[in-house]
């Protein structure tokens, strides 16, 4: 069972150049799973909240592309939230962890990369099934 402990921001490389930076990623690394698909939330009226939901499997890497928001975590016995604000940040959340999206900025672009493309029955839309998933105890 996965924990909000092994949610993490990862650093990704840089190039610094005159002419902008250029950050990437590559199959395996430093995301820590093959990507599958990637999709990106912008747009996103003042005040709204996108995610609500846990996945069963996916896991995912979530990037500011522009802008700025916060992701809360939770993993049925403990909370954080995480401000994700810089592009060459990335926020890896295994799977079977209730996320939340709030707070975005004006021009916020969020961009998440993930491990399986996009299959209904994998999440889990209801907090209270969730929290029924999570064992209990220690
Ligand atoms: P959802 O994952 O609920 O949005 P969020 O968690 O960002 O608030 O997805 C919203 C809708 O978009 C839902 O009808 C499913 C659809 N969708 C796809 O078709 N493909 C995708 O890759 C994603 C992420 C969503």
């Amino acid at each position: 069972m996965n924990t909000i402990r092994e949610a993490r921001i990862i650093q990704l490389p840089k190039i610094p150049d005159d002419r902008g930076n250029l950050t990437f990623v590559e199959a395996g690394r430093p995301v820590p799973f093959i990507i599958q698909r990637t999709y990106w939330i912008y747009d996103v009226p003042g005040g709204e909240v996108r995610g609500g939901h846990a996945y069963r499997e996916l896991q995912e890497f979530f990037v500011a592309l522009s802008g700025s928001f916060d992701v809360t975590l939770d993993d049925g016995k403990e909370r954080k939230v995480v401000s994700l604000n810089r592009s060459h940040f990335g926020l890896y959340v295994p799977n079977m962890i209730w996320r939340h999206l709030e707070n975005f900025s004006t021009n916020a672009v969020c961009m998440i990369m993930a491990s399986m493309t996009y299959s209904e029955k994998d999440y889990i839309r209801d907090y209270e099934s969730f929290i029924h998933m999570v064992p209990k105890g220690e």
